[in-house]
């Protein structure tokens, strides 16, 4: 699927982020890891420098539980507790957001797919839309850091934005830098939670590392690198594997 933007002209990217639009590229990609691997992190990162969406299953879920409507009621309990909430309800809203305009130019998924039939149906959705992906980028960080980080994060529910109490704690005490808002502290982030999300992981997700690698489209890094290191390489690998 090609689209032409012509060099030097701005594209608002859903309501957030303004790309300066230079070439004529596109960037699918996904972002693995386990939990409190820097996928969110990351994300928002690569949204500001390259002006694709970052797609977060998770943060879509949680909106949803904060304003109670029929998928948050569902996924709230299973998010509790350390679960996958159901493909079904997972596919159909990937579906439709990667349909959306903003999507057009590339995606930056991150937490989907978790699953080998979330990622069987992504391909499907893909062949539909006659775009194959062009990256896969696993951030690869140890079980001791997973519970350190998680336990230590706080979040914006409003704009995304994460903190470390230590690493990177929020100018305010429990006011996000970004927007002014509560920071909260999820709750999923206590550490038994975080250790059933961890084996959950290794269970249903780490698989698909070995999927994506039989296509050649993954590439590794070392998560547990300084927060800009991690976007150094992460902008070199987008930047190399994005197609004309
Ligand atoms: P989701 O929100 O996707 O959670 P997750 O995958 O467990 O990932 P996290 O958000 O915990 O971590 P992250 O990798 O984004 O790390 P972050 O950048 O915040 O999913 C939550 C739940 O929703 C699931 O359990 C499930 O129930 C449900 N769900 C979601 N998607 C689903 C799907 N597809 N199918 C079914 N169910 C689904 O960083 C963590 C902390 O570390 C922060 O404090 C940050 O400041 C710090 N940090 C980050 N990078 C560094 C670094 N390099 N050095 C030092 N500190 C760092």
């Amino acid at each position: 699927m090609m689209m032409t933007i012509e060099p030097g002209a701005s594209v608002r990217r859903g309501g957030s982020a303004v790309l300066e639009a230079s070439e004529k590229t596109f960037t699918d990609m996904i972002l693995l890891g386990p939990p409190g691997a820097g996928k969110g992190t990351q994300a928002l990162r690569l949204v500001e420098r390259f002006g694709i969406p970052q797609i977060s299953t998770g943060n879509i879920l949680r909106e949803a539980a904060a304003q109670g409507t029929p998928l948050g009621l569902k996924a709230d309990g299973y998010m509790k507790r350390g679960e996958l909430v159901p493909d079904d309800l997972i596919i159909g809203l990937i579906d439709r957001r990667l349909r959306e305009d903003d999507c057009e130019r590339g995606f930056l998924l991150d937490g989907f797919p978790r699953t080998m039939p979330q990622a069987q149906a992504l391909d499907g959705i893909l062949e539909m839309m006659e775009r194959p992906l062009n990256l896969v980028v696993a951030l690869e960080v140890s079980a001791d850091t997973v519970v350190e980080r998680n336990s230590l994060r706080r979040c914006c529910l409003n704009c995304g934005a994460t903190y470390h109490l230590k690493n990177h704690p929020p100018r305010r005490a429990g006011i996000c830098d970004q927007c002014g808002r509560e920071l909260i502290h999820r709750e999923d982030d206590r550490e038994e939670v975080i250790r059933r999300r961890l084996q959950v992981y290794d269970s249903q997700t780490q698989p698909l590392i070995h999927y994506y690698r039989a296509n050649g489209l993954v590439r590794s890094i070392n998560g547990e690198l300084p927060v800009d290191e991690v976007t150094a390489i992460l902008a070199r690998m987008v930047e190399e594997g994005t197609r004309e």
